[in-house]
């Protein structure tokens, strides 16, 4: 039976938090207000420390509006710092990477150091009459911390501790990627045209594996596979139970019997997806790390990084590299889809042809059920104090 554009537009007969509101994905207020309530406030995975292995070595990048650079010390900590200098407001560290003894602004050459102090104003007898002073002028300290290996950093100087935050959700990547030191051998970027909460779902709700065509052949045919069930951790993070994997089902592709990562069987599959845009999988042999950085309401900067033991020959690199790009490469079976399956779902929020999306399925939290999906945007729903299935009602939530 089709419905008439009243039926339509009212709210699927669920409870509230089994189906999302479309303006989530589309209101430029929502937007603007997540970047305040969500992305201003919470920890947020930077990049890898391999990225920055060498003193000096820097990486930047914007998150919530805010240019920051990250850069391993002379006495090779990493900190991380608003990428503004304090002069004329100027970018300081330029271009997407690199290495400085120190951080020179191009505009009037002020230079600072590896721990963000000021140590040359250029002619600065300018400044001795009214100021200011070197001491006062140091880059603005952005907190940051690393955890096996992945560097995070929060714009927020009162938010919660990084333990705090993360609580018990690295629990199944604990041995995988605290064992070995790791290094990325692979990223690249996709901007994707949707918001960057569809891509978060896409990694958190397994029931889209039906449209993989190499999951259907792969994964969904493991032992399993339908039994696992989901983990839910404090602060919208979540897990599932891991499981093992024949790839050979796929014709060409080889079992993944060699170069597992520590504490992992032959083949094993591992999922960790943080609040509020990362996902960390573990195929066995690779470890994959993706973001979701959110540049507009229907506009992402996707991020991804491919893991392997850093160091190791070249043959065993080889066969990582292999075993990552047949999945998760730019020209991979899987990856690529996700982008298709969530620009299609954009396409229909854009200007308000989708009103509603339903995330009611109930498997005794099994892989097929979107226990996951509904914590997260439990946890979304409370950070901005709008439900997520009616947003523009903020008082409900205020009131509870
Ligand atoms: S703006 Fe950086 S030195 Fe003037
Ligand atoms: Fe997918």
């Amino acid at each position: 039976m089709t419905r008439s554009a009243d039926q339509w537009a009212t709210p699927p007969n669920l409870p509230p938090d089994h189906y999302i509101s479309s303006l989530v994905y589309s209101d430029p207020e929502i937007f603007r207000e997540e970047q305040e309530k969500i992305f201003k406030k919470s920890w947020k995975l930077a990049c890898h420390e391999s990225e920055v292995a060498a003193p000096g070595d820097y990486r930047t990048m914007t998150f919530a509006g805010t240019p920051l650079v990250v850069i391993r010390g002379m006495d090779r900590k990493i900190r991380c710092f608003v990428n503004v200098c304090s002069h004329r407001s100027a970018l300081v560290a330029r271009g997407p990477s690199g290495n400085a003894r120190t951080l020179t602004c191009f505009f009037h050459l002020w230079e600072y150091d590896t721990k963000g102090a000021c140590i040359a104003m250029t002619r600065d007898l300018g400044f001795k009459e009214c100021g200011p002073s070197r001491e006062e002028m140091g880059l603005r300290a952005v907190r940051c911390e690393t955890r096996l290996g992945m560097v995070f950093i929060n714009l927020d100087d009162s938010a919660e501790s990084l333990d705090a935050y993360l609580g018990p959700s690295f629990e199944l990547i604990e041995e995988v990627m605290g064992t070995r030191d790791l290094e990325v051998f692979h990223y690249h970027q996709v901007e994707m045209r949707a918001n960057w909460k569809q891509w978060h779902e896409t990694n958190m709700e397994d029931y889209h594996n039906w449209g993989h065509v190499v999951n259907r052949t792969t994964g969904m045919q493991a032992k399993g596979h339908f039994e696992r069930k989901w983990i839910l951790y404090p602060n919208g993070h979540g897990s599932i139970d891991p499981m093992k994997i024949d790839y050979s089902r796929y014709k060409g592709w080889q079992d993944r019997q060699d170069q597992n990562l520590p504490g992992l069987r032959p083949g094993e599959l591992r999922v960790v997806d943080l609040f509020p845009n990362t996902t960390i999988i573990v195929r066995a042999t690779c470890i994959r790390i993706d973001t979701s950085t959110p540049i507009g309401p229907s506009h992402t900067l996707l991020e991804y990084r491919g893991l392997g033991i850093k160091g190791e020959p070249a043959a065993e690199r080889a066969l990582r590299v292999r075993n990552h790009n047949q999945f998760w490469g730019p020209f991979g079976r899987n990856l690529v889809e996700d982008v298709v399956f969530v620009e299609a779902v954009e396409e229909c929020n854009r200007d308000g042809a989708a009103k509603y999306s339903v995330v009611s399925r109930r498997e005794e939290m099994k892989a097929q059920d979107d226990a996951l999906l509904r914590h997260f945007h439990g946890e979304w729903s409370k950070r901005m104090g709008r439900p997520a299935s009616n947003p523009v009602n903020q008082m409900a939530i205020a009131a509870e």
